[in-house]
């Protein structure tokens, strides 16, 4: 499958690595045009396109990871959503990566906002809490599966990002729907951060 990126900064390549490496091709956008993506996707390889926004937005799954002061005018900024899956992997920070204040957004699960902001798209959360560094790494650590966490409200929506990540490697563990399971995954909850693995078979 295209998936699209919508930013292509540190997190959105860790995420395009995976999906490459699991045989998906990956159209990677920022504010800035593809023409300043030629390196990026140069160095990720056969299967990473250097896209404009409109370009990614359009592909059957796409994943939001601009930084949270970005995500209005990111979201106000792209066509009407038509069913695409739309991968929050946001955190409610403010300012840019290695310089980052926790947001205030009180009992406000981010996700919902985000769907809110994308009427029309199919919102999952899911990898927000990964770290690049772990993300970059192995989802296998001495036979044990790294965990990734997904929440939606659209079930099959949520599925069908539960298949991708267990295509990715991880073990995938369902938190329910936006309100509930964002708020346990978001920035500020009780997984933030956090590097769960899992043994067994998931
Ligand atoms: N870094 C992590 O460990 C990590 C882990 C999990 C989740 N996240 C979340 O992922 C998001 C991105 O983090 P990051 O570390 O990848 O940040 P980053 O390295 O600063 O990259 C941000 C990207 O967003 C793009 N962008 C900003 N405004 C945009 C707009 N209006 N339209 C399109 N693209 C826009 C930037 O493009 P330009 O350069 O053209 O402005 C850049 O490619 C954040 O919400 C963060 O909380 C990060």
């Amino acid at each position: 499958m295209e998936i699209g990126t919508i930013g292509a900064g540190d997190f959105a390549q860790a995420f395009a690595k995976r999906a490459l490496k699991a045989g998906h091709k990956v159209k990677l956008s920022n504010s800035r045009g593809p023409d300043s993506l030629r390196e990026i996707v140069d160095q990720l390889g056969p299967g990473a396109m250097a896209a404009t926004k409109e370009e990614a937005a359009a592909c059957e799954m796409v994943l939001l990871a601009v930084p949270w002061d970005n995500v209005p005018e990111t979201l106000a900024s792209l066509p009407k959503w038509k069913n695409q899956i739309l991968i929050d992997g946001t955190n409610p920070f403010h300012g840019q990566a290695g310089n980052f204040t926790p947001a205030a957004v009180g009992n406000l699960s981010t996700s919902q906002l985000v769907a809110a902001l994308a009427p029309g798209a199919r919102v999952v959360k899911a990898l927000n809490n990964m770290t690049v560094p772990n993300f970059g790494a192995d989802p296998v650590v001495n036979g044990a599966r790294r965990v990734a966490f997904i929440s939606a409200d659209d079930d099959g929506a949520k599925k069908r990002v539960e298949t991708l990540l267990k295509a990715f490697g991880y073990s995938v563990v369902d938190l329910g729907n936006l309100r509930d399971g964002g708020l346990i995954q978001q920035a500020g909850g009780p997984l933030a951060g956090r590097d769960f693995l899992e043994r067994g078979e998931s």
